[in-house]
């Protein structure tokens, strides 16, 4: 029973197994299997195996990947708090262009191939992040070559197509998911980055090629690694029906498919600030739920791909309401951000994944880049410095549980029903 226990909560790799397991865990302690059971009460912390109910031991009760972002090599505390609390992670920085290929030609594989290895060593599912970003980290001398090119659209392709058959080729068949375009789409309101702008540049690739670039990345990355899921990432402020940026992604996704471009998942980052536009504070359940729906429903898999909420005092310096908020209250309210964003995943069978962006709140980009790092600490994830759990790891783990996976022969769903639609 111990090897069976610990092959259940060890490291099974597919809900599949896990499954199986379930059903001859079940017959073999002579408990009637949950199809002729009634229906199975969702799992808690206090269920057999739970351990120290960790994210991890909710990740696989739930069938939900739970990953964090390693921001380059891995030090051996992001490797203990990885293997601890995660069943997934995304390279942060790693395999972004100007890291891999600063100049052309002349490739960085060091920090990429430690990466790889270490989720391949430990079973843990790797998410690479990104193939194509037109914002940031895209090396000069790409655009350079394009501007400077008899025909900028076919050299473009070529260079795509030279990206991609580098990078994904490299690590064919070893990489789960990779992130082949990240952001295509303007970073407020909707549509395209045309033309430079103080916040961003304009998208080259598009301003290039048209919206077919994103036809030919996908085409490219699917001939370079036929077993990868390819994503697109984006961040959507308000992912709700109606929302322009989300409703303009939305029919983007619809006509990639449509036009038969091998796209399989979209990634919806959900970096939450108290104080953005709503619902992102208020972490609208059904609102969200209903999004992810409406992009699965033309055929592609969903995730959360860069979850974290900054706490309100960093937006003090704003003159937000928040100012006099008491730290234990700020926590709680971050908590329920959390909880209401994951309880969306939970609700939707083809989100299959939450990353959040970071591990400990002593290390968020949010306080090391760009325009927020002036307003540190924004203690943003759900380990604090110390790599204790905050009330937001708990709320995320429990939100996980809300999905109960059928298993095996079992019919019905969880005993409890789903909680009411916040
Ligand atoms: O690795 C170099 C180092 O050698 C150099 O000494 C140092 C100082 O210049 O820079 C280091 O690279 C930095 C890198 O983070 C690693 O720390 C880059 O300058 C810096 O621009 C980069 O910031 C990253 C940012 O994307 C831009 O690529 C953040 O860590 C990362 O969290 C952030 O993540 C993005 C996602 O990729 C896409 N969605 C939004 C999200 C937040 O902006």
């Amino acid at each position: 029973m111990k090897l069976l226990r610990q092959q259940l909560f060890g490291q099974p790799r597919d809900i599949g197994r896990l499954a199986a397991l379930c059903v001859a865990a079940a017959t073999f302690a002579g408990v009637p299997t949950p199809a002729a059971a009634s229906p199975v009460t969702r799992p808690s912390c206090a269920s057999p195996g739970a351990g120290d109910c960790s994210l991890a031991w909710a990740a696989r009760q739930s069938g939900i990947y739970v990953g964090t972002a390693i921001s380059n090599s891995m030090t051996p505390l992001e490797q203990a708090d990885t293997l601890a609390h995660f069943t997934a992670f995304t390279t942060e920085n790693a395999f972004k262009w100007s890291e891999t290929e600063p100049t052309k030609g002349s490739f960085n594989w060091g920090v990429t191939d430690a990466l790889v290895d270490f989720a391949q060593s430990h079973g843990l599912r790797l998410r690479a992040h990104n193939i194509f970003w037109h914002r940031m980290q895209t090396p000069a001398w790409v655009k350079a070559e394009v501007d400077a090119a008899a025909d900028p659209k076919a050299k473009l392709k070529q260079l795509m197509t030279d990206r991609i058959n580098s990078v994904m080729g490299r690590y064919r068949g070893r990489v789960a998911v990779w992130d082949v375009v990240n952001e295509p789409l303007a970073l407020f309101g909707s549509g395209w980055d045309t033309a430079d702008s103080l916040l961003t540049p304009a998208n080259f690739f598009y301003t290039t090629a048209g919206e077919g670039y994103l036809d030919d990345a996908f085409n490219a990355a699917r001939a370079a690694d036929p077993k990868a899921k390819l994503f697109l990432n984006e961040t959507v402020w308000n992912p709700a029906i109606g929302d322009p940026k989300a409703d303009f992604l939305l029919a983007l996704v619809q006509r990639l498919r449509q036009r038969k471009v091998p796209i399989d998942g979209v990634g919806l980052q959900m970096h939450a600030m108290f104080g953005a536009k709503e619902p992102m504070f208020s972490g609208s359940t059904s609102k969200l739920a209903a999004y992810m729906n409406a992009l699965a429903r033309t055929g592609v898999k969903v995730e959360i791909t860069e979850l974290d909420v900054s706490l309100p005092q960093t937006l003090a310096a704003f003159g937000r309401k928040w100012s006099n908020t008491t730290d234990a209250q700020a926590l709680a309210m971050q908590a329920s951000v959390f909880q209401r964003t994951v309880r969306a995943c939970a609700q939707v069978a083809a989100c299959t994944g939450v990353t959040v962006w970071g591990m400990r709140d002593n290390n968020t980009w949010l306080d090391r880049f760009g325009p927020t790092a002036g307003l540190a600490p924004h203690r943003p994830l759900l380990l604090d410095g110390t790599g204790a759990r905050k009330p937001a790891y708990n709320s995320v783990r429990d939100a996980l549980l809300e999905r109960c996976p059928l298993r095996g022969r079992q019919k019905t769903p969880c005993s409890t029903p789903w909680p009411a639609a916040s």
